[in-house]
């Protein structure tokens, strides 16, 4: 069984991937995390993250980089962001989450074209999403309870922009696949967006 989970940053994607990858006994993976490390090679190797040759290069990152804290940082999400229009790095990391995917017994997988692209052929699918305003609250609290102290208003433009970069994109752009279910959580605390989650994989069963 392959479940499908897309959606905007700070959409609660994640927690609802990892609760229904739990619910239902199956492996999941966080594809925004690969992008992420290739965001954070090409920073490491003083790269331009808009040149496709150098996100290309920073494609074969060491395994241990995807354990790196500096991973979640809106820096390097920022990173993930731009080095992710290059088709080249799009490719590349395709097999990758393809077999992840196609293992004996299923997986779940969230990122932003997992249903669209990567597994098109998935037996549920959720379009996770919520508003601006409530993905920089969130985005927000988070930060704060790290100790980061940054203006709501410039994570609220920080996640326009990096939504309006990965929606226009010519290459795998974030859409609601066909045959995707919508759940926006912007007034749902996490376990009710769990619960949702749960009732609408079942429905697609
Ligand atoms: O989900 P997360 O915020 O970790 O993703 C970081 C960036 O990686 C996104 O803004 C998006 O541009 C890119 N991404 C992507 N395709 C995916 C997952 C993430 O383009 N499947």
């Amino acid at each position: 069984m392959i479940i499908a989970v897309d959606g905007p940053t700070a959409s609660g994607k994640g927690t609802i991937a990892k609760a229904l990858a739990a619910h239902f006994g199956l492996p999941h993976l966080d594809t925004g995390l690969l992008y992420r490390a290739v965001g954070r090679q090409v920073f490491l190797d003083g790269g331009n993250p808009d040149d496709g040759g150098d996100a290309l290069a920073a494609t074969s990152f060491p395994e241990a980089l995807l354990s790196d804290p500096e991973l979640r940082s809106e820096v390097t999400g920022g990173l993930a962001s731009r080095v992710s229009v290059h088709p080249s790095v799009r490719a590349a990391l395709l097999e990758r989450q393809q077999a992840f995917a196609g293992q004996p017994g299923g997986a779940v997988l969230d990122g932003r074209d997992i249903a669209t692209v990567i597994a098109p052929h998935a037996d549920a699918k959720l379009f996770v999403t919520a508003s601006v305003a409530a993905r920089a609250q969130r985005r927000w609290l988070e930060m704060k309870s790290r100790g980061e102290d940054v203006a709501r208003e410039a994570i609220e433009a920080d996640l326009a922009a990096r939504d309006e970069r990965d929606r226009n994109r010519a290459e795998a752009p974030l859409r609601q696949a066909e045959g995707a279910e919508l759940l926006d959580t912007s007034a749902l605390p996490p376990q009710a967006a769990i619960a949702a989650a749960i009732a609408l994989v079942e429905k697609q069963l």
